[in-house]
């Protein structure tokens, strides 16, 4: 018998993600932590600490602290930025992260590795070049290896226009050839041992800041079949968002992976088939049970529209429970 006793969760930069820590803290005890103690999310959970920042010693050691004090069974990041501190730190048997291995966790972190990986394995990529490189046409995309939230991505048409982005993006970066064609993420979850539980396919309306705004569920077994590739080639655990254009001559390729919740939550939560939502099935996980894949068990056609939402503080910084409109939500039936 799986054990079922009450099990925590400890989400890690959990930002402006309050959509996320509200839905685990419905099956779980929630343990936000963020460096910012000002993080809206944190406000969706049980227990809320300002850790030390990622890169500092005591990081890793804070949270394991906090696992041993509240009983948590996964440790979920919500930014790509601890992503690999996470995965040594599993590999070291010091978090119960659900992360991938660490050599993919830094693969997956720099898109140019990325790109080397998924060829390597024979999955569709861009494409691709370092500087210098000689690039097989244009228009190509100026992308940082290490960007994230669509920062600094420059459309060149010319040699003489990626070299001007190349030197003008302040890190490094990487040459492209430009997608032509719809642009579709994958969000998929896989179990402990990397075998892929889900993959939701949906259209990528309208994005701002790396967050996907508008967007529905799809039914394209083409899509669910190339995410569930994706994650169990990388052995990827938990969340994980594939992003792949349909280009008009080349067909799929994929040009971002994210091994954590991608920048569209409501979407896989829409989709979900009841007692299968990505959060219960990660808690299910965590307390040591066993999930059966049920890839491509879902509901399409369901589209997703978000805005803004936001939480009153008293002098203290502590929430007032006040909100602008009450209850949230749409308005009775008069
Ligand atoms: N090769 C490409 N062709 C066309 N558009 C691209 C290409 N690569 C990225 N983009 C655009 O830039 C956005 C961000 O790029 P992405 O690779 O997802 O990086 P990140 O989300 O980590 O910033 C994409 O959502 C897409 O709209
Ligand atoms: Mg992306």
């Amino acid at each position: 018998m799986a054990p079922s006793g009450p099990v925590a969760v400890l989400l890690t930069g959990v930002g402006k993600r309050y959509d996320i820590v509200a839905a685990f803290a419905q099956h779980a005890t929630v343990v936000a932590a963020d460096p910012n103690p000002l993080a809206p999310a944190q406000y969706a959970a049980h227990h809320r600490y300002a850790v030390p920042r990622i890169d500092d010693p005591a990081y890793v050691p804070a949270l394991a602290e906090l696992c041993e004090r509240y009983g948590v069974g996964a440790v979920v990041p919500l930014t790509d930025l601890d992503i690999e501190v996470l995965a040594v730190a599993r590999a070291a048997g010091k978090l119960p992260a659900l992360v991938p291995d660490p050599e993919i966790a830094r693969a997956t972190f720099d898109k140019y590795e990325a790109h080397l990986l998924l060829t390597g394995l024979g999955l569709p990529s861009p494409a691709t070049v370092l500087p210098g490189e000689q690039v097989e046409g244009y228009p190509v995309m100026v992308k940082p290896r290490r960007g994230s939230g669509a920062r600094s991505i420059h459309r060149a048409d010319d040699a003489r226009a990626a070299e001007f982005f190349v030197d003008y993006v302040h890190e490094p970066t990487m040459i492209q050839r430009m997608m032509d064609g719809p642009e579709l993420s994958i969000d998929c979850l896989s179990d402990l041992e990397g075998r892929c539980l889900n993959a939701i396919p949906r259209t990528m309306i309208e994005s701002r800041g790396g967050e996907s705004i508008k967007g529905t569920v799809v039914n394209d077994a083409e899509l669910v079949a190339l995410g569930r590739r994706v994650v169990q080639a990388l052995g990827v655990r938990g969340a994980c968002t594939v992003q792949v254009f349909r280009d008009r001559e080349v067909g799929l390729r994929i040009t971002d992976v994210n091994a954590r919740f991608g920048g569209a939550f409501p979407a896989p939560m829409y989709a979900a088939l009841p007692g299968r939502t990505y959060p219960e099935l990660i808690v299910r996980m965590a307390r040591g049970e066993r999930v059966e894949p049920h890839v491509g068990d879902f509901r399409a056609g369901i589209s997703f529209s978000r805005y803004f939402w936001q939480l009153e503080l008293d002098e203290q910084m502590r929430p007032t429970g006040r909100d602008i409109i009450q209850p949230p939500g749409p308005p009775p039936p008069r």
